[in-house]
């Protein structure tokens, strides 16, 4: 369900004026515990491949960077991720990488159906494919999918994705929403040149298109991109993008960023208490952690995939809140 409770210019002013920042997330805290209770979903990511064939202008992993060693995780050491993560509680597991043509529909298929063996809710992050690859996912067993639009400013789009196409990732959102996935879908927040006009429409984006999740992360510049001299991200202004995107769409899953956290070593409680209601471990294997640096100082790099567990577990009991020990569908129905 949608709730159309601000206007584009009301949350422009939100954006731009500092002063009732507390209000704005209070009022996200309140509406998130209204809809959405006080559970915490944990989602357990697996960063199985970091090569990629796009030139995502933001991305560490882009193909032009020569600098990072590449690798890929193979299907049985995947499941061997999966199955230590299922020890661990995790009820859902969420598969993402670089767009790496090694994966066909096939290989992707397969690793779908062991993993569905374990009883978890997946969720699968491997970029832009066609409609038939989609499909195949789903009837394989895949629950979710996760595709930033990363911006809705298509010049913006043209200037970060330089071979990509603005209404081929539109068409990848409706295309999963058609085959019944839960769709999450969010922005980078502080692209060079990205306006606050630009930031509003992003919110109301995620309303029109119906998305089931929502993820916010601040842009962090990587020093083998382009965009390397760049200015970060504002944590603040990431928060309150979240904070809105809590109020506009109540009922959907929000996750409290990595990358909130990696600028503020309180970003995931900060965000679990203005809205957000998803964390997202890494459990990926300590040897992998550091080559998938879409960003430089990305948190948990070398820990293991237990200790992130107890170390999240801890921080959300801190605040009065639980592990969901459910798989954490959406409550978006509309
Ligand atoms: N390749 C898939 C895709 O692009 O959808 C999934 C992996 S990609 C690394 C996941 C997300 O990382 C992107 O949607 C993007 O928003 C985020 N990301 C990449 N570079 C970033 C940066 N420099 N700062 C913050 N987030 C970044
Ligand atoms: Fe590749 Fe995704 Fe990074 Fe773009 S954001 S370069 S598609 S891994
Ligand atoms: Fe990884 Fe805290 S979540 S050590």
């Amino acid at each position: 369900m949608s709730n159309k409770l601000f206007t584009k210019n009301e949350i422009i002013d939100i954006l731009k004026d500092d002063s009732k920042n507390e209000w704005l997330f209070s009022l996200a805290d309140k509406i998130r515990q209204e809809n959405v209770g006080d559970a915490v979903h944990l989602r357990g990511l697996v960063e199985f491949s970091n090569i990629c064939k796009c030139s995502c202008k933001y991305c560490g992993l882009r193909t032009e960077n020569k600098k990072i060693e590449r690798y890929r995780i193979l299907k049985d050491e995947i499941l061997q991720i999966v199955s230590d993560a299922v020890n661990l509680g995790y009820k859902t597991i969420v598969l993402q990488s670089g767009e790496d043509g090694y994966y066909s529909c096939e290989k992707i298929v397969e690793i779908i159906k062991a993993i569905k063996d374990f009883d978890v809710a997946l969720t699968l992050s491997v970029g832009e494919r066609c409609y038939e690859d989609y499909k195949a996912f789903k009837d394989a067993g895949a629950d979710r999918y996760l595709i930033r639009i990363e911006t809705t400013d298509r010049d913006l789009y043209a200037k970060m994705h330089p071979y990509a196409d603005f209404d081929n990732r539109i068409r990848c959102l409706k295309d999963l929403k058609t085959l019944g996935y839960e769709v999450g879908t969010g922005c980078l927040v502080g692209l060079p040149n990205q306006t606050i006009e630009s930031l509003a429409d992003d919110i109301l984006f995620f309303s029109e298109i119906q998305a089931d999740m929502v993820g916010i992360g601040p842009f962090i510049p990587h020093p083998e991109t382009p965009l390397k001299n760049e200015k970060t991200g504002s944590f603040i202004l990431a928060l309150k993008v979240m904070a809105l995107t809590r109020i506009m769409l109540p009922d959907i899953n929000i996750p409290a960023t990595t990358a909130m956290e990696t600028l503020n070593p309180d970003g995931r409680i900060i965000a679990l208490k203005s809205g957000a209601n998803v964390v997202m471990p890494n459990i990926t294997k300590t040897q992998y952690r550091a080559k998938y640096e879409i960003y430089p100082n990305k948190i948990c790099l070398n820990d293991s995939p237990d200790k992130c567990r107890g170390c999240i577990g801890a921080k959300i009991k801190s605040i009065g809140r639980y592990v969901a020990s459910n798989y954490g569908f959406s409550h978006n129905n509309g």
